[in-house]
């Protein structure tokens, strides 16, 4: 948790308004205006929203990189991504841009962010800058939920298991080499990760340390189970995914310019849907850095 702040469970927010965008999670935010310095209790009150929803929103925000890295530096020391490189004046900051003319969308793949870092990401934010006329929205799933709802059958016998996690170098979702699936992304800058860490192991179920809660902690990077064969891994890992993709435990969010989104990734996964050829898309990406493990 941030410093200063303190969850409460039962008080209502004086200060922001919290609309929730469907059953599962997600909630929109208003009364705020993140340009300016956030007050403790304002801060605490966006901090407790975002425990409660997981994913939260706020709309028509108007902010200098300079006003987003000060936001984000409440959430948290900010995690630098290994293989894309930021804004050339603004290295904390990743521009993420699909051009009319491009194929490849980043975050096209249910995942939780860095999940292949032994310290994955905490939450990450999303700025959006330019959107397509129709399409581009990203869903949300609630891991929380996914777990909660399998048996206890199931859940005896995912508990103690760790998953193998690999990054863009090795990921599970499609076989092109990195260069190959951005030569589909014109816009976007690769960085060589040199010796940065890009795979890890980390338990498939996962306690939040804000909430004490228990989520299924996988996604597109998680390629096998510690212990198991690929193919008996493989079976259960689809089973698990395709029961956290159930509509009941998803939402999806429309952007327009001026949208913020900040996900938990310890609780998430996310989705960018590639539905908008020729149109472009723009945002800006910040990664807060999350906990040591064992989580
Ligand atoms: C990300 C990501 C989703 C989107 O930034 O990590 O997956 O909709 N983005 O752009
Ligand atoms: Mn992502």
């Amino acid at each position: 948790m941030p410093e200063g702040v303190q969850l409460w469970n039962h008080r209502p927010y004086e200060t922001i308004e919290v609309k929730r965008l469907a059953g599962a999670l997600g909630a929109e935010i208003s009364g705020v205006d993140l340009s300016e310095p956030l007050t403790d209790g304002l801060f605490g009150e966006i901090y407790q929203a975002f425990v409660e929803h997981h994913v939260i929103f706020f709309r028509d925000q108007e902010i200098t990189p300079e006003q987003y890295l000060a936001f984000a530096k409440r959430w948290g020391g900010i995690h630098l991504h290994p293989f894309m490189k930021g804004l050339d004046d603004h290295p904390e900051i990743l521009e993420l841009i699909k051009t009319e003319t491009d194929t490849y969308a980043f975050g096209n793949s249910w995942h939780s962010d860095q999940m292949f870092a032994p310290k994955p990401a905490k939450c990450t934010m999303l700025y959006a800058l330019e959107t397509p006329e129709t399409g581009g929205d990203t869903q949300f799933a609630n891991l929380y939920a996914a777990y909660d709802a399998l048996s206890d059958g199931m859940k005896a016998m995912v508990g103690g298991l760790r998953c193998h996690n690999g990054g863009d170098r090795t990921s599970a979702h499609d076989r092109k080499s990195r260069a190959e699936r951005y030569s589909g992304a014109s816009g976007m800058k690769l960085k060589d990760p040199g010796d940065v860490q890009t795979e890890s192991i980390h338990p498939l179920v996962r306690t939040h340390v804000d909430t004490g809660r228990k989520a299924l902690y996988m996604g597109s990077h998680t390629q096998c189970i510690e212990g198991f064969t690929p193919e008996e891994s493989k079976p259960i890992l689809a089973q698990l995914q395709k029961h956290i993709e159930r509509p009941e435990f998803i939402c999806r969010f429309n952007w327009a310019p001026g949208s913020l989104a900040i996900w938990d990734n310890r609780c998430c996964q996310h989705y960018a849907i590639n539905d908008y050829a020729g149109q472009r898309r723009r945002m800006h990406r910040i990664t807060i850095m999350g906990e040591d493990a064992p989580f």
